[in-house]
């Protein structure tokens, strides 16, 4: 069966339509773009990937040295398979490793301007991302709500990335003080439909999600794979909430928080999860490629 993406007509409503990349348009939608004169846009590259993405968020760490070398032990060691590997460096090694990389993975952003270019000293705009070679920007970490970051603004941020044609990796996740109290699922559902209600569908599913409980991040624990397979299913079920089914299906929910080489394969073989957002042990270009392995199914 095809796992591309599927554009209807009511998809394609509206003055912008846009499409995930790789989608398949029904005859009705192809008329009605005919008949409108329109060509729509095509943003990001995860809608419809079903092959693992397993995405590395080195957080504030690595030298445009160190990111050199990375890149190139990462080249030697990372096996082609079906994985996709996203880097997601400081943006400072970001033009650095769009070379260094040289195709073997590829390139995300850790953080993205809520606005377009303009008079915003200090802020980086969806379109430097895109122009440095980005394909994804994370969205809504939690060391990012932490430092105060809310929920509307991670919903802004959501939109500006897809505007530009980005794919938003946007994290969800509950503290271990929301988790004792019962309400990490209402927790999540809530920073899921504050960030994606009232998205069309073919933005949506150009979008990714990762499940990152706050209380496993930097921590060396991780939820049990039943309590991962639990919360990865809350989160398919709160996008079927938020968003026309066929489009929701269409997203990849990611695990995150405390991967690494070891309990990778176990986590990433669960039904639901279609990958992994790793944080210290993607430092590491050994142990990432053997992470991406383990995601290999
Ligand atoms: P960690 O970080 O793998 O070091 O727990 C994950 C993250 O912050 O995305």
């Amino acid at each position: 069966m095809s796992q591309r993406p599927l554009v209807t007509a009511r998809d394609l409503e509206g003055d912008d339509p846009v499409i995930p990349a790789g989608a398949i348009l029904t005859p009705l939608a192809r008329d009605l773009l005919r008949k409108r004169g329109v060509t729509p846009r095509v943003v990001g590259e995860a809608g419809g990937a079903v092959d693992p993405l397993v995405v590395a968020n080195w957080k504030s760490h690595k030298t445009l040295g160190e990111a050199r070398a990375f890149a190139a032990r990462l080249r030697d060691g990372l096996a082609r398979g079906r994985a996709r590997v996203v880097i997601c460096p400081p943006f400072t090694a970001l033009a650095c490793l769009a070379e260094a990389l040289a195709g073997a993975a590829e390139l995300g952003a850790q953080d993205l301007s809520p606005h377009g270019e303009g008079a915003h000293t200090g802020e980086v705009a969806a379109r430097h991302l895109v122009d440095v070679g980005c394909r994804f920007v994370i969205v809504g970490h939690s060391e990012r709500r932490h430092a105060g970051e809310e929920d509307a603004l991670v919903r802004r941020k959501l939109r500006a990335a897809l505007g530009a044609g980005l794919g938003p990796i946007l994290c969800v996740g509950e503290t271990a003080e929301e988790r004792r109290a019962g309400r990490a699922e209402a927790v999540v559902s809530r920073q899921l439909e504050e960030a994606l209600a009232g998205l069309e569908p073919a933005r949506l599913a150009a979008t990714v999600v990762a499940y990152e409980p706050r209380w496993a991040i930097g921590a060396g624990v991780t939820p049990t794979p039943a309590e991962v397979e639990a919360m990865l299913s809350h989160v398919r079920r709160a996008l079927g909430r938020v968003a026309e089914a066929a489009a929701a299906a269409r997203v990849p929910v990611l695990y995150g928080g405390s991967v690494n080489a070891r309990n990778a394969r176990e986590l990433l073989s669960l039904p639901t999860c279609g990958g992994a957002l790793v944080g210290g042990a993607s430092l590491d270009p050994d142990a990432l490629a053997a992470i991406a392995a383990g995601a290999e199914r």
